[in-house]
């Protein structure tokens, strides 16, 4: 199967938290943590969220660098009804990056029509077990010219991508507060029943940002 490399991006509390149970996620980590992620974003092709995130934090997800990227990344939406609605901060930067919304080829066409009306670029692919098919996503992605993504949550889509064993790469920004159970997770339900069947990871690296520690992981198994 023809993909990109995906690399997640997670940041999150000590106990893997993405945000509070009312949503709050702003900001978990540290100035120099955010200015990280910045630079990933200038290096990819492609940042990708689910619908969830892009409407709990209506996002911009533009990388902001000094200096900017040559090219900003395309911004995708995984929305499995394209029921987002066009409206927003990812709407109003359409000028400075593509927005492209990858819901079900059989989801509502005119809500799907509507977004295009917007500016907005969809494609339509296979349902998987949970929202689309998420490999179908990473192909339309290729077809698209995307050769690295940069996924940024949330919690739904990381799982997703992990039960799918498509993520190549980890890189984890974790911040030194405590969120507890009923905190959003950083990676949602991935039903697994044995220990031995949980994805193993190998540290490539581990670096101080200010009160954060970032650390890059690839797959091992
Ligand atoms: N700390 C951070 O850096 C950070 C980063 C990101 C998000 N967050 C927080 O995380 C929360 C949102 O996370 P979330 O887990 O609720 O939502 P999410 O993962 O962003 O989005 C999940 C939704 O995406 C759609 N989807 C389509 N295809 C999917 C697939 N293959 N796998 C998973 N989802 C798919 C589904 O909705 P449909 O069925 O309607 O398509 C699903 O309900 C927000 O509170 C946000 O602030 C924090």
């Amino acid at each position: 199967m023809n993909r990109p490399h995906v690399t997640l991006k997670l940041a999150t509390s000590l106990d893997g938290r993405i945000a509070t149970a009312a949503g709050e996620s702003r900001w978990i980590t540290g100035e120099a943590a955010r200015a990280q992620v910045q630079k990933l974003r200038a290096e990819t092709h492609a940042v990708m969220i689910g619908v969830g995130t892009a409407r709990a934090d209506d996002p911009e997800l533009l990388a902001r660098t000094d200096p900017p990227p040559r090219r900003q990344p395309i911004r995708v939406v995984l929305d499995t009804e394209f029921s987002f609605s066009p409206s927003g901060r990812l709407f109003d930067s359409l000028d400075r990056a593509t927005l492209l919304i990858i819901g079900a080829a059989d989801g509502d066409k005119s809500r799907r029509e509507a977004l295009e009306a917007a500016g907005a670029r969809t494609a339509g692919v296979s349902r998987g077990p949970v929202g689309i098919d998420a490999e179908a996503a990473l192909v339309a992605l290729w077809d698209h010219g995307v050769e690295r993504v940069l996924c940024e949550g949330g919690g739904q889509l990381a799982a997703s991508l992990l039960v799918a064993e498509v993520v190549d790469r980890l890189e984890w920004f974790r911040a030194p507060i405590v969120l507890g159970a009923e905190g959003r997770p950083g990676v949602g339900p991935l039903a697994l029943t044995q220990l031995s069947q949980a994805s193993r990871w190998r540290r490539v690296a581990l670096r101080e940002l200010g009160p954060d520690i970032w650390e890059s992981y690839e797959r091992v198994s």
